[in-house]
Formats: C-alpha cells, sequence, structure tokens
C-alpha cells in the first residue's frame, strides 16, 4: 500500500548531495529505488534522484519490524521517502565510485510513496537496451543519469544564451507558430483551419520573416529560443520539430553579427566546458572551403584536403578521367596519410561511401612496400608520376580520386575524408575545430525546375560588389550569409537581409518570380519595407546542434526530452495518428483511401 507524503515530510536535501560533513545530522530524502540488497540481517538500498545516489540502511535489529519488512519487499523503481540518520560507512564499505560513498543513511521512517511494477529495462547508465524500446518508455529512459545530465546541461547552456544576449541588449520576443509558410527550404507542417476551412496555417520553419518585421518595428536587437518545424528526412542531426537560439540585430554588418556571435560562443565554451576559444573565429570563404575540403562545413580537425588534379589528366589516356573533364567536371583526389595499411575489403566499404554521394567509382593507389592501384595500368609512367608528385605519394599514403561533376566530385571525396580520418581514429573527443564559412553564393541552379534559388532565403543580400551580376551572371553571385561550422556540422546561419525594394526585386526576378507572385507570397513583407527599414541581419544557432557537439555527443536525439524517430513518429504516444471523424469532418478534410490503407 502506497502511503501519502504529509506536511512533516520535508526533503533536506538531494540524494546525491550527502557528504561525510552531513553525519548525525537528522534528514528527509525522497526519490527512486536505484537497487535493493537484502544481507539476511541487513538491507541496503540505493535511493536515486536527478543527482546521484544515496545509500539506505536497514537493521533487523534495530528497526521496528513494520520498517525492516517494508525495505524487504521493495522492488527497484519504486518511490520512496526515508527519514532517519546520516552516518559513516565502515572501514570496508566506503564505495569511492560515487560521492555520497562515505556515509549511508541509516533509516527510522520509511514510507513508499509509489510501488513500482517491474521496468521494462534496467535503468542504467549507458544503455544498450535497443533504442526503440527505450524510446517507447522515454520517460523511464529520461530516469538514466546520462540523459539527465544531457537534458539539465540542455537547461544550463539554455541559459547561458539568454544570460548572453540579455546582456548584450537582447529582447526576447516570441512570434507566432500558426502562421503562413516560411521560405527556408524544406517542407511544410501544415495545420487545417476550423474557421476558415479549406485554408491552412504552416508551422514555422523558423521565425524568419517576424524577427525581419521585429526590426522594422525598431526592436533593434532580437532574440528567441525558438521552435521550428521542418518536414525533412531525419538524421542523426536533424528532429522534425528543433530549438533555434534566433536573433536579428538592426544597423549592423555582417561583421557585427558575426563578432558578436562569436563572443557568445567563446561564453559558450568557457562557461560550460571551461575551455578558452581564441578569437576571432577563422573565416572560409564557401570556394575555399569546397575546393580544400569538399564541403561547406568542412571538418578540419585532420587534413586529407582535396587536390585538383583536372589539369594533370586532362589529356591522359584514362577515358574515365579525360571524359570527367571533357565533360565539364573535374579530377580530384585525396591522400590518405597511413591508408596504406587498408585491406581491399576496407578500400571498397570507402568506394561504397562515395557511391552514396553517386561518385561511380573511386579510383585509388595504394603505396606500400608495393604499390597496387585500380588506375595505374591506364596510364603512362609519365602520367602516373605527374599524379603522384601532385598528390605528394610517400610510402604509407593511400589516393582516392574521384572523377565526375564537380557536385559529385566535392560530395564524395568530401564524405570520403571523413570517413577515412574516422577508420584512422584521427577524431579525439574534445577536439574543437569552429569556423565561419563566409561568402556563400547567393543563388543555386535547381537542375529539376530548371531555375536559379536562394541558397540560403530569397532576403538574403547580395555582396555589393558582385550586384552587377544579378541579372548578368547570377550564379557568380556572393551572398552576406555565413555559416557557423564545429568540427564538421553547421551550428548555425544567417546572413544581412535586402532592406532595399529594388534589390529585393531583382532577387524575385532572378529565382523567377514575377512581381505578381512575389506580391502574392510576400506583399505583406514588401509593403512593410516600404515604411522606414534599417539595415539588418542575424543568425540562428541550432540550439539542439549545439548542446550535442558541448557534450561530445553523436545523435541529437540524446539532447531532446522527447524526439522523433526516424519515420517522423514518436513512439512513446504514437503520434502521428488517424483524426477523429468528427474533427476532420468540422474540418472539410477528406482523407484519400489510398492514405487509409
Ligand atoms: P537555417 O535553416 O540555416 O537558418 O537554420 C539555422 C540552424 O538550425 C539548425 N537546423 C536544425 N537542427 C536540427 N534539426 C533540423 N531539422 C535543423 N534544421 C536546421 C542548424 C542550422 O544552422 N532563419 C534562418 C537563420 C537566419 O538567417 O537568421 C535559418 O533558419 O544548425
Amino acid at each position: 500500500m502506497a502511503e501519502l507524503l504529509t506536511s512533516q515530510d520535508k526533503r533536506t536535501k538531494y540524494c546525491g548531495e550527502f557528504t561525510s560533513a552531513d553525519v548525525g545530522q537528522k534528514v528527509c530524502v525522497m526519490g527512486w529505488v536505484q537497487r535493493q540488497r537484502d544481507l539476511g540481517t541487513l538491507i541496503f538500498i540505493d535511493l536515486r534522484d536527478r543527482t546521484g545516489i544515496v545509500q539506505l540502511a536497514f537493521d533487523r535489529e534495530a528497526n521496528s519490524e513494520e520498517v525492516f519488512s517494508r525495505a524487504f519487499s521493495l522492488r527497484s523503481e519504486s518511490v520512496l521517502c526515508a527519514h532517519g540518520t546520516v552516518r559513516a560507512r565502515g572501514e570496508g564499505a566506503v564505495n569511492k565510485n560515487i560521492p555520497t560513498g562515505e556515509v549511508e543513511i541509516f533509516v527510522e521512517e520509511l514510507k513508499v510513496l509509489s510501488l513500482a511494477q517491474t521496468p521494462p529495462f534496467e535503468i542504467v547508465e549507458n544503455s544498450q537496451v535497443r533504442p526503440e524500446l527505450r524510446l517507447k518508455h522515454r520517460y523511464l529512459d529520461l530516469r538514466r543519469p546520462d540523459l539527465q545530465r544531457n537534458i539539465i546541461a540542455r537547461s544550463k547552456i539554455a541559459k547561458i544564451a539568454r544570460d548572453f544576449y540579455a546582456e548584450n541588449g537582447f529582447i526576447e520576443i516570441e512570434t507566432p507558430n500558426l502562421i503562413n509558410p516560411t521560405p527556408e527550404g524544406a517542407r511544410d507542417y501544415i495545420v487545417p483551419s476550423r474557421v476558415h476551412p479549406g485554408s491552412f496555417y504552416a508551422l514555422p520553419q523558423s521565425p524568419q520573416l517576424y524577427k525581419q518585421l521585429l526590426m522594422l518595428s525598431g526592436f533593434d536587437r532580437y532574440m528567441q529560443l525558438a521552435r521550428c518545424f521542418r518536414d525533412e528526412d531525419l538524421r542523426a542531426d536533424r528532429q522534425p520539430e528543433f530549438t533555434q537560439i534566433d536573433l536579428e540585430m538592426s544597423f549592423v554588418t555582417a561583421d557585427d553579427v558575426m563578432e558578436l556571435n562569436e563572443r557568445f560562443i567563446k561564453r559558450v565554451f568557457k562557461d560550460f566546458l571551461d575551455m578558452d576559444i581564441a578569437l576571432p573565429i577563422t573565416r572560409m570563404p564557401y570556394a575555399e572551403a569546397m575546393n580544400r575540403y569538399g564541403s561547406d562545413k568542412p571538418d578540419t580537425r585532420f587534413g586529407f584536403e582535396l587536390t585538383d588534379l583536372t589539369e594533370t589528366v586532362r589529356s591522359c589516356g584514362f577515358k574515365v578521367f579525360a571524359d570527367a573533364v571533357a565533360g565539364g567536371g573535374s579530377v580530384r583526389g585525396i591522400n590518405v596519410k597511413g591508408g596504406a595499411a587498408f585491406s581491399r575489403k576496407e578500400i571498397d566499404a570507402l568506394i561504397e561511401v562515395a557511391k552514396q554521394y553517386r561518385a561511380k567509382g573511386v579510383a585509388w593507389l595504394k603505396k606500400g612496400a608495393e604499390v597496387s592501384s585500380s588506375y595505374a595500368k591506364f596510364l603512362t609512367e609519365e602520367e602516373n608520376a605527374a599524379i603522384a608528385e601532385v598528390m605528394g605519394v610517400e610510402e604509407g599514403d593511400l589516393i582516392l580520386i574521384v572523377a565526375d561533376k564537380n557536385k559529385v566530385v566535392f560530395d564524395s571525396l568530401g564524405a570520403l575524408r571523413i570517413a577515412a580520418a574516422k577508420k584512422l581514429g584521427l577524431i579525439r573527443p574534445g577536439d574543437f575545430k569552429i569556423l565561419w564559412v563566409t561568402e556563400f553564393p547567393l543563388l543555386e541552379y535547381d537542375e529539376e525546375e530548371g531555375r536559379f534559388c536562394a541558397m540560403h532565403h530569397p532576403f538574403t543580400s547580395p555582396m555589393d560588389e558582385d550586384l552587377p551580376y544579378m541579372e548578368s551572371d547570377p550564379g557568380r553571385v556572393r551572398a552576406k550569409a555565413y555559416d557557423l561550422v564545429i568540427n564538421g556540422t553547421e551550428v548555425g546561419g544567417g546572413s544581412i537581409r535586402i532592406h532595399l525594394p529594388d534589390v529585393q526585386a531583382k532577387m524575385f526576378d532572378a529565382i523567377g518570380f514575377t512581381p505578381e507572385e512575389a506580391q502574392a507570397k510576400f506583399g505583406f513583407l514588401l509593403e512593410a519595407f516600404k515604411y522606414g527599414t534599417p539595415p539588418h541581419g542575424g543568425l540562428a544557432f541550432g540550439f539542439d546542434r549545439l548542446v550535442t557537439l558541448l557534450l561530445g555527443l553523436e545523435d541529437i536525439r540524446d539532447v531532446i526530452a522527447f524526439p522523433k524517430v526516424q519515420n517522423a513518429s514518436e513512439l512513446m504516444t504514437g503520434a502521428p495518428t488517424p483524426a477523429d471523424p468528427k474533427a476532420l469532418k468540422e474540418l472539410c478534410i477528406e482523407v484519400a483511401e489510398e492514405a487509409k490503407e
């Protein structure tokens, strides 16, 4: 039978906080039974709460029959309130593995506040239980000390952010969640309106337009921990709903935004990890990032930079290389130092990685005691020597070469660098390499749509010196946009916005919007811009990603209390589920037969 709390049951402190300084004190503790050990005349219970564990001790001789028998029958995860006296543990009984290991509480009064059934899995640190089962019972999973630490760390980091931005004059403002679509490039989650049958809200992919409007309203500096919703494929660093540290500033240049926000990064590394980040953070133009690392979010913790072999192999006899060059693509390679130790099987596994990025194959050369290669036989001795020289081949190296369209070459070599570095164990925990990637292209050509699209969003300002090319050569126009990249993860991104109507008109024109289409979609914004718009710009950090990185974790789900799985469902509640037919009727929505199946 469970008992109730009374006003006498006041917790003295948390379980994990007891030390030898408390010896002799009368105390009251509450928590969950981690485990119970029955030694015949003695019983020990490890009592757990969010701070740790304290040992409760019971003794058949000294305890009343009632208290002892209660302690005797207790199952793990039951919830207790215990009153007792702190005492030092005997010489051999000290547990050096836990902070409270020098003491225990001899229990004089015990209340069982709630009896637990045997849980579907044991609550232990670094659980090896399959994730699906843990996510189905996430409330139990969240009792694990490691997950508790992550969620508490998340809260601390949120506070550091709020404090930092408040100290720097930012005002926290909430923006709505039921809105019209914002142009961030993912699919929207849409919400039907009952009052306006056939009309829909979108959930925000970001507060982008609202924060710009707040600048028009004169708030000057805005910030928010904003919930964002994007219907896109899930990955280890992506969730359909996630949080941004979102901000916007008036009367600033890109330098101002980057300078302020790198001070935030410095602050969060100092306050949270006690790590000093040197400022300014390195800046690397997009073109350089692509050429050197094959990625706009380069992981610079290790080398294996790309080498351009296009000119070296332009007129070589190997068709794969020569054809890629003739077709307007390129031939590039990386030199994996130490990679000659890889077996054929391991090289094949790397080739599979490249294939995921649409590479048709990878040409390789391994220089161990002997040389073996997939391509050397197709080239003359001189051609082979030229490649070896440009690639700087030495004994112990593995050369990986991709010949294809530029995008395929960059994407696949970018991925190969990382796969090879992981395989060679070059990625050390606690190593952080941070950089800004700047000068992004304003527009990228969408083959499917046959037109240019905004790479960031259509309100991003072109660089002043590139404005003349907006009409004549839109592909070469760079943007006043910047991403913050940590260890190969895009942790944040932003831009200076267009605040002049004629530039905005050019932008809409470049992405193929007629003035009428622009008016229909963003008329309210264009109208707003007519009434005095300060130059403005901002940025959003992916808060979940930042926390994941700071904690040295790999999976974003480990820092989110109730995350979704790969297919965007939530295993605990089963969301999403079919709607009540009555609700659908009210919304004038009919579900297509194929969806019902
Ligand atoms: P962007 O789309 O680059 O910019 O998003 C900003 C940051 O949010 C994080 N992020 C995500 N995190 C988890 N799951 C996702 N699905 C996800 N998508 C994005 C990334 C990213 O860098 N409004 C602009 C910002 C601006 O221009 O001020 C925006 O949303 O870390």
